[in-house]
């Protein structure tokens, strides 16, 4: 069979016999090539820490000894494998990497490494079967993009970060350092940008009263990386073949900026604090020679930074309001004869373009800088679908494919309470697998401009350094299957097979990561004619045969094989797990089944009252500690208990928080309804059938208002017979807080009520 490697090779040739890697395997690199005995430790200690073994690096020997060896070997033309291609060639003798790059033999390296963890553990030997692999990218741009704005991440986890990407072959890390909640990229000459600019108090009463002693006043949040550590990181990802492209937001996204330098803003008097808000807030630029001079200098020191060719300038979602408001700003408009707000923007992304063509480099930006007239060189990400990067392909300019909903990885990736918060859709792995790189609108010439691919991690709902790496892989490993591995070898099933291999080698790098396309869920519906649970088993891939067991004992591909939905009585305890050729895909699933935990819906397991796309929102306190998680629409917070046998209830318990209401939602805000309460701190409302339906009970908010955390409320229930539909509503007197649903219980009468959860 074939090993797991993802991304898929272009070709493996499987061959007889197989090489034995043990402690001391040489790994042989030619006399004076430094990257070449770098590139060999690094693969010793991908080794070491994962495997246990210890290789042996060794530079100016390159003939293996009898017992065999591990050769980097560099090929003296340039060509002969691309410019990150590799050959690899496993027989008894060794193990040969060969390649014309510092490129190519890094991921042959990471190949080599593959192919040492096809097993998980510890081992005191590893046989590798003999092979031939030959290797190269479909795309040259194989990129992620870290949101370092709306959530700090410390500069040792940004490198392991890119050691991840590395991992994946991918090649470019678009670093977005500077928005309208944050700068977080030192700059000698304007040191307010991170003095003032990279701190805010975060939204929400908790932190309001979070005092730090040393100021007496809230405790910021925040913090920037300082011009060394860039440098660190910088060289820290070329290395491993990464370029990192900074992004720095202009005309919009720049808030921080301006609460930084007010002079550099459209409006008279900005904000005097950087904001703890998410959305599009109308702050922009304005177009001063001033604030050019002010821009460019920013960016010779970005550039001076950052090698990379192409600086990102964002671009996106600058609403004009106040370019519109402006009589300065107008005034400038009719003088440099531009003819809208939208072509202003031309002229500024132009301009700066000017600048840094003059300097050596490429402008990219988001998919909205098509809009104004865009500099010809400019390259496109294109975010809003694929759109933008089919209209720059046809018009002679490059793109990265970089479209919402599917490559945005903070979308949540599994349906479920124990998926971290993040927006509400779900990007499954098997979506991400699916993405079609090649637009089938464009002829092979203009395909020739989509330059790649790139997944983008925004954090506003992405809190922890842990929460990122979830959110990436393994839906990286998709990604990079797609910018990587070629059209041809694109197989779902494939890439399942190879998937279990993968998550081992996270597991045994200490990688937080989604299991959840694998693991097992179990869903259960109270069946009240018979007393039982009907019980169905699934994973979301499709994928292994389910066996469980209802001793509480883990099973094994021996347990009872899971075929059709069955049912169960109550209470029961059944675990399951996900198995392919007798091994378990991941750590089982335990659900224990009872009356009351069946009567039990988490918000994230009711439906919604509209069809917006809701948000999975972390609660706001406490301020150390777990947070509860709610699925909210924040434009009608409003839920759903489907289909739901009320005969025989007693009582209704729900668990209830209040998270800040802290949207730039622009004049949308007047679309929120309130529906006005009945008591000064509000109520939620239970109605029948439907949000319009008699109101069957009430359960004030009184005694949850002075909490900022999860708070149950219980009410009795008048005698109901037969199924419905319940709907949870608040009324409230303003957008601010948000009240949601954390979880609803139904007690049954012969039931006693059991707070909390069992
Ligand atoms: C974006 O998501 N505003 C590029």
């Amino acid at each position: 069979m074939a090993p797991s490697i993802i991304p898929e090779p272009q070709s493996i040739v499987l061959a007889d016999g197989h090489f034995t890697v043990t402690d001391g395997t040489p790994v042989l690199c030619a006399a004076g090539d430094s990257d070449c005995s770098w590139t060999a430790d690094y693969l010793a200690k991908l080794v070491k820490r994962t495997r246990g073994l210890s290789l042996a690096p060794r530079t100016g020997d390159t003939a293996p000894p009898p017992h065999g060896a591990i050769l980097l070997r560099r090929l003296d033309d340039l060509k002969a494998t691309g410019a990150e291609g590799y050959r690899l060639d496993v027989t008894h003798d060794g193990i040969v990497v060969s390649a014309g790059t510092r490129a190519g033999l890094f991921y042959g390296c990471v190949s080599v490494w593959e192919l040492l963890t096809q097993t998980e553990g510890r081992a005191p030997s590893i046989d590798v079967a003999a092979l031939h692999i030959t290797d190269a990218p479909r795309f040259a741009w194989r990129g992620l993009m870290l949101d370092s704005v709306r959530h700090f991440q410390s500069p040792a986890f940004v490198k392991s970060f890119i050691d991840t990407m590395a991992l994946h072959k991918l090649n470019v890390l678009q670093w977005h350092l500077t928005d309208d909640q944050g700068w977080r990229l030192e700059i000698k000459r304007y040191p307010r940008l991170t003095s003032v600019g990279a701190w805010r108090v975060p939204a929400g009463a908790g932190a309001a009263a979070d005092i730090d002693p040393a100021t007496g006043k809230p405790r910021l949040y925040g913090g920037f990386y300082t011009q060394d550590e860039i440098r660190d990181i910088v060289a820290y990802a070329k290395r491993r073949n990464v370029t990192i492209v900074p992004e720095i937001e202009m005309p919009g996204h720049a808030l921080a900026a301006i609460v930084a330098y007010p002079k550099l803003g459209s409006v008279k008097n900005p904000p005097k604090q950087v904001s703890s808000d998410w959305g599009v807030f109308p702050y922009l630029y304005n177009v001063d020679d001033s604030t050019f001079d002010f821009l460019e200098n920013v960016l010779t020191e970005v550039m001076e930074l950052f090698p990379s060719q192409y600086i990102h300038v964002g671009g996106d979602e600058a609403v004009k309001d106040q370019w519109k408001a402006s009589p300065k700003i107008q005034a400038r408009m009719h003088a440099l004869g531009v003819a809208d707000e939208n072509a202003l923007q031309g002229y500024f992304t132009a301009r700066i373009g000017k600048f840094l063509a003059a300097h050596g480099r490429r402008l990219i930006g988001w998919d909205e800088i098509l809009e104004g007239g865009v500099p010809p060189d400019a390259t496109i990400t294109s975010w809003r679908g694929i759109d933008g990067a089919i209209t720059a392909a046809k018009t002679g300019h490059d793109a990265v494919l970089s479209p919402a909903p599917t490559l945005y990885f903070d979308n949540r990736q599994a349906e479920g309470p124990d998926e971290p918060p993040g927006r509400g859709a779900i990007v499954s792995l098997k979506d991400v697998y699916d993405f079609n790189p090649a637009p089938t609108s464009l002829t092979s010439e203009q395909q020739s401009h989509i330059v790649g691919l790139q997944a983008n991690i925004w954090t506003e709902h992405i809190r922890t350094e842990d929460r990122v790496d979830y959110a990436a892989f393994p839906r990286t490993a998709a990604l990079a299957e797609l910018a990587w591995s070629p059209a041809a070898a694109h197989d779902w099933h494939s890439f399942l097979v190879r998937l279990p291999t993968q998550l081992g080698r996270y597991r045994a790098l200490g990688i937080r990561h989604s299991e959840s396309a694998l693991t097992v869920r179990v869903s259960a519906q109270f069946d009240r004619a018979t007393n039982d649970a009907a019980v169905s088993l699934t994973n979301q891939a499709d994928f292994g045969s389910i066996h469980y067991t209802l001793d509480g004992k883990p099973p094994t591909e021996d347990a009872p094989l899971y075929k059709a939905p069955f049912t169960l009585p109550l209470p029961s305890h059944i675990t399951a797990g996900a198995f392919v050729n007798g091994a378990a895909l991941t750590a089982p699933t335990s659900d224990n089944l009872t009356m009351l935990s069946l009567r039990r819906r988490d918000s994230h397991e009711l439906k919604l009252c509209s069809n917006n796309i809701p948000l999975s929102l972390e609660d706001d306190a406490p301020v150390d500690g777990p947070r509860a998680v709610f699925m909210v629409d924040i434009m009608n917070p409003c839920w759903i208990y489907p289909h739901v046998d009320l005969t025989g209830l007693a009582s209704i318990e729900a668990g209830v928080g209040q998270v800040p209401f802290n949207f730039q939602v622009g004049d949308d805000i007047r679309k929120i309804v309130l529906l006005p309460p009945q008591t000064p701190e509000g109520e939620l409302e239970v109605h029948l059938d439907s949000c319009s339906g008699e109101r069957i009970a009430v359960l004030p908010l009184a005694p949850a208002v002075a909490n900022d955390t999860v708070t149950t409320l219980r009410a009795a229930l008048a005698p109901q017979q037969g199924v419905h539909d319940l709907c949870f509503v608040f009324t409230r007197r303003s957008v601010d807080p948000i009240w949601a649903i954390d979880r609803v219980q139904l007690v049954p009468a012969d039931k006693p009520a059991v707070p909390g959860r069992e």
